[in-house]
């Protein structure tokens, strides 16, 4: 469910008119709905009561400030990738202890910036990296809290360059070297080991993947506490996926989810993390963008719209599915027509949809994207010079640029001249 909804035949965000920000800002732009955000953060946390738990947003999905800060305020941790999320994070406000540290690629000036800073823990993904993260603690006088992300190959089910649980992936310590590895973290005096981390992908829609995983941490905890280490946090990643499309199957819940959890890990009295990202973020926002012109093909129509691939890239990148909705509501039982729907970009792969049935829509028409808010406005670039897109946050009947657009001017003040060619 979210708040973006039709009212007197034009489409909401919570109580503004989508139009009316669109009047204010320019288009195209993203747009963020307080409430759904604050709704999708509840989900997760109730559904893992009575737990001892932290949800730790998996910000790489949508890392504005206002947005962290938003959910931070509801008591959310956060889980960065990065450097540059880490520094997010702190910015937002979010404390050290409330930020888990993934990736597999983090650098000794990136870990040193979060011992400095504090973190709950490192999700430590390879040996190399354990003893890398040791040297770098030792160096400061510190000791790291790590879990140790382990990989138990098992099939997401999802699309292939989102899934992450599998032995061919990047992604984490073979669940059958896993007590080699935590025996030679034990050995390491610049860590401290609290726990297990898994992720085994993302945008899941059955919960039989989880179950699978799950159950071989428990497995694991189990045996890595006969072998004497203290287990007591596991980290069980993000990864439940979202209805791109009203008309499909909707994913399992987040209360079914938490019941699963509950279910296979319940027993073993760990502190449990999770790191949702696309389900927080995902349905609380759009992409509204402008019809520029409607050409007519040879044997199709193109609608041509000011966003684009871009700005958002999930269709070209995963021939990811977005419904595309006017923002000026249809009247009932007006017919529709098939119609590629494209950016301005100069490449055939700038395209949102092909042959999606759509009413009859003239230049300056607005249309919504729907499900944008997750991997949306972070994966944008300037591709083509198009300055990056304003993104708005309502609350209730008030709305805010909360990044806005650059001009021209500041997207070209960037480069520099040197010297020779001045
Ligand atoms: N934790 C870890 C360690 C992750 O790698 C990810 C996502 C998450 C949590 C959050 O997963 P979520 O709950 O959002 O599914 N750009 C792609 C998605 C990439 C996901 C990468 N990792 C897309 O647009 O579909």
């Amino acid at each position: 469910m979210d708040h973006f909804l039709y009212r007197d035949g034009a489409l909401f965000a919570e109580d503004v008119p989508v139009s009316e920000i669109a009047a204010s800002v320019g288009t195209p732009f993203y747009c963020y709905s307080t409430a759904t955000l604050t709704r999708h953060f509840r989900l997760f946390d109730e559904a893992l009561e009575p737990l001892d738990h932290l949800v730790c947003f998996a910000m790489k999905s949508n890392s504005n400030q206002a947005i962290l800060k938003t959910l931070a305020e509801l008591g959310a941790g956060m889980d960065v990738v990065s450097g540059g999320e880490y520094a997010r994070a702190k910015a937002a406000g979010v404390p050290g202890d409330k930020i888990v540290f993934s990736g597999v690629g983090k650098t000794a000036t990136e870990m040193r910036a979060a011992l400095e800073g504090g973190i709950r823990q490192f999700n430590v993904e390879s040996e190399p990296e354990m003893e890398l993260l040791n040297a770098v603690a030792l160096s400061m006088g510190v000791v790291a809290p790590v879990a140790i992300r382990i990989n138990p190959d098992v099939d997401a089910r999802t699309h292939a360059k989102i899934a992450t649980g599998k032995s061919e992936n990047k992604f984490g310590i073979p669940i059958a070297r896993a007590r080699k590895v935590y025996a030679r973290a034990a050995s390491l005096p610049g860590l401290e080991v609290t726990g297990i981390d898994v992720h085994i992908g993302s945008q899941l829609t059955e919960l039989e993947p989880f179950e699978q995983a799950y159950k071989k941490v428990a497995e694991l905890t189990e045996a890595l506490r006969d072998e004497g280490h203290e287990i007591r946090r596991l980290d069980l990643g993000g990864g439940l996926g979202i209805p791109y499309t009203r008309s499909n199957e909707a994913p399992p819940l987040p209360s079914e989810y938490g019941d699963l959890i509950k279910r296979t890990l319940g027993h073993l009295g760990c502190e449990v993390e999770i790191e949702p990202g696309r389900l927080i973020s995902g349905n609380a926002g759009i992409m509204v963008s402008a019809v520029i012109y409607v050409k007519n093909g040879e044997g199709r129509d193109f609608l041509i719209v000011d966003g684009a691939m871009n700005d958002l890239v999930r269709p070209s990148m995963y021939d990811a599915h977005h419904d595309i909705i006017p923002v000026k509501e249809p009247e009932p039982g007006t017919a529709q027509a098939p119609i590629d729907i494209v950016g301005p970009v100069c490449e055939s792969g700038d395209t949102f949809a092909k042959q999606r049935h759509m009413p009859p829509l003239v230049s300056g028409d607005l249309v919504a994207f729907r499900s944008a808010g997750a991997y949306g406005a972070v994966m944008s670039s300037e591709y083509n010079s198009r300055p990056l897109i304003p993104e708005v946050l309502v609350n209730g009947d008030q709305f805010a640029v909360i990044r806005p657009r650059p001009t021209f001017d500041e997207m070209i003040s960037r480069d520099n001249i040197p010297e020779w060619l001045l």
